[in-house]
Order: C-alpha cells, then sequence, then structure tokens
C-alpha cells in the first residue's frame, strides 16, 4: 500500500499528494510516469512525476478533477493508501548540456516541468521556464519553479498575472527578440503543445513534447496508447512519452482521446450524484 503522507489544494480541482513509495522513488527520473489505482476495484490512471524526495521517499503528483477516477483520488485523506503505485514508467527525458533551454508548461503539465528543470540546470543549461493557466487562481508551482530556474515567465489567458496571453505569446517574443534558444521542452494541454510546436517549426528549434494520450496497462501491450510520430507508430508509454514535437500528429492523438467521452461524461456525471447523495446522508446523519 502507499501511503499518502500529505495533501494540499493548489487551486479548484487541483490537488498534489506526497506518497511514500521508497523504492519507486529511488528508481525515478524527470520525465518519466507512474500508474495509480486507487483501490482493488479502480480504474489503472497514468499521472506524471511532479516531484521526489529521494531522503524521504516520498513521489509528489497533482492530480486534476477531470472524471470518475481522478474525482475519486482527490476525495482521499492524508493517512489512506493508494492500491497501486506502478512505476517508474516510460523513458526519462534526454538531459544533457544543451545552452539555454526553455521549458513550459501548462496547467497539470508544470509540475512534471518542474524535475526536469531541475536536472537540466544540474546538467550546466541556463534555464528559462514559461508558465501559463488561464488566470492567476489556476497558476500552480510557482515557487517551485522559480528556484528551479534562471529566469521564470508567467502567463495569464486573462492578464490577471504575469503576461496577458499564452505561453507561447512570450515564447514568440523570445524568439522575435533573437534569443538563442537551443532547445524548448513542453508538458501541458495538446492544444498547447501543439501552438508550441508551430511556433518553434520555422526556426527550427529542437522541441520535445511529454504526450499524455489514453493509457492502460504502461508497459507497451495493450496499444492504447498508439500515436503517430513523423509517420510511424509510437508507443507513448514505453517509447515515449517524450517526443519530437515537429513529428507529432497532434490532430489524430486529440481524435483518439475523446474516443470515449461519451461513456466517461456518464460515469463521472453518476459519481457526482452518488458523492452528492453520500454528503446528504452524511449531514442529515449529523
Ligand atoms: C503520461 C501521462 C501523464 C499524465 N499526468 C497527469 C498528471 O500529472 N496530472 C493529471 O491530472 N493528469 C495526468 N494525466 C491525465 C490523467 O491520466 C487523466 O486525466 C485521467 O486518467 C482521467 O481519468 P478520469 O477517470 O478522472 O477521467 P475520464 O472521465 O475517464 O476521462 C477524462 C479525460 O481524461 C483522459 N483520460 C481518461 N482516461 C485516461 C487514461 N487511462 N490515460 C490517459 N488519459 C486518460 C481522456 O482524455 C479523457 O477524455 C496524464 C496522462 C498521461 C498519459
Ligand atoms: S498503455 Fe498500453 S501500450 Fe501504452
Amino acid at each position: 500500500m502507499f501511503k499518502i503522507i500529505d495533501k494540499k489544494e493548489l487551486c479548484e480541482n487541483v490537488h498534489q499528494f506526497r506518497i511514500e513509495a521508497s523504492h519507486l522513488v529511488q528508481k525515478a527520473k524527470a520525465g518519466q510516469f507512474v500508474i495509480l489505482r486507487k483501490d482493488d476495484k479502480g480504474e489503472r490512471v497514468p499521472m506524471s512525476i511532479g516531484g521526489l524526495d529521494k531522503n524521504k521517499g516520498l513521489l509528489t503528483v497533482v492530480i486534476q478533477e477531470v472524471g470518475k477516477t481522478s474525482a475519486s483520488m482527490n476525495r482521499m485523506k492524508i493517512g489512506e493508501s493508494f492500491a497501486d503505485v506502478v512505476g517508474p514508467l516510460g523513458i526519462p527525458s534526454h538531459i544533457e548540456k544543451f545552452g539555454h533551454c526553455i521549458c513550459i508548461g501548462g496547467g497539470v503539465g508544470i509540475p512534471p516541468i518542474f524535475p526536469i528543470a531541475q536536472a537540466l540546470k544540474m546538467a550546466g543549461n541556463r534555464v528559462t521556464t514559461i508558465i501559463g493557466a488561464r488566470n492567476k487562481s489556476l497558476l500552480i508551482f510557482e515557487e517551485e519553479l522559480s528556484s528551479a530556474s534562471d529566469r521564470l515567465l508567467i502567463t495569464t489567458d486573462d492578464g490577471s498575472y504575469g503576461t496577458h496571453g499564452f505561453v507561447t505569446t512570450v515564447l514568440q517574443k523570445l524568439i522575435t527578440d533573437g534569443e538563442k534558444i537551443d532547445m524548448v521542452i513542453a508538458i501541458g494541454p495538446v492544444p498547447m503543445m501543439k501552438a508550441v510546436v508551430n511556433t518553434t517549426r520555422e526556426p527550427k528549434v529542437k522541441t520535445l513534447v511529454s504526450l499524455n494520450p489514453i493509457m492502460v496497462d504502461g508497459t507497451g501491450m495493450c496499444g492504447a496508447c498508439r500515436v503517430t510520430v513523423g509517420g510511424k507508430t509510437k508507443f507513448a508509454c514505453v517509447d515515449g512519452p517524450d517526443f519530437d514535437g515537429h513529428e507529432v500528429d497532434f490532430d489524430e492523438m486529440t481524435k483518439r482521446m475523446k474516443m470515449y467521452a461519451k461513456y466517461e461524461k456518464v460515469a463521472y456525471e453518476k459519481f457526482l450524484h452518488n458523492d452528492c447523495h453520500l454528503a446528504k446522508q452524511i449531514e442529515e446523519m449529523r
């Protein structure tokens, strides 16, 4: 069992968990992910590594409530345990001395950028990080990324904090200003990663993206996470999750991620209905 040692709400519907997972933590590297199961009957859900405390053996994951399983996980309390935490899975991010690296994170793609920025800095790179959110209240991991980067640039869609616009607004400005950029790595919603790749395509800046298609086993057996990269079929769980962004077929990936939307919506609504009903019963018993 994998005990929750610490849990906090980072913003609406997004919780950070620190979980006891000593063996996994000793082996894990930046850019990898884990597969969690809440209980014996639970669905397996992939989550990125948002931090590794090797001394205490604690794994950080940040979960955004988007459906039934993420909602039920975000209702778990300190002291409770996940039935399974499988990993580390996937190939670690490629870390070397590139020169000037731009790390870009959006939404729950911001936490996994943190260990990558740390590793790039340790390898002697100059690290500029750009993080973005819809508004100030949804921005997470600012302190962590500020400490891991030489420069942290922030954007919000509504202009409530940092630069008004998207992460690509700032990235485009750096390119237009003639900054020397040796590599970009982006993690976040698919439209954000696609926009980053479109920004760096013409100036030919090496750009990695961390793909998050639907995964089931996470070990290359089921084929659920199939993506097309450079015209070839790849399995994001074992061949990635990092890929050359300029080669990824994002449109196909977007379509595949929506394949079960109808069923996911029903499961989530049922869960919320039961959750509401249970809360009402507890209230009445008081
Ligand atoms: C490598 C990787 C790393 C990820 N890291 C994080 C993270 O750090 N934090 C976070 O909040 N989310 C992360 N995700 C996405 C997370 O796995 C899904 O949000 C979660 O599985 C949704 O489950 P659900 O039952 O709550 O939602 P559902 O209602 O089942 O689905 C909602 C949406 O989530 C996606 N999804 C559903 N099932 C899966 C699945 N098995 N694998 C991948 N996506 C799925 C689909 O796009 C779907 O439309 C990651 C996904 C991958 C592949
Ligand atoms: S999740 Fe099954 S092959 Fe990748």
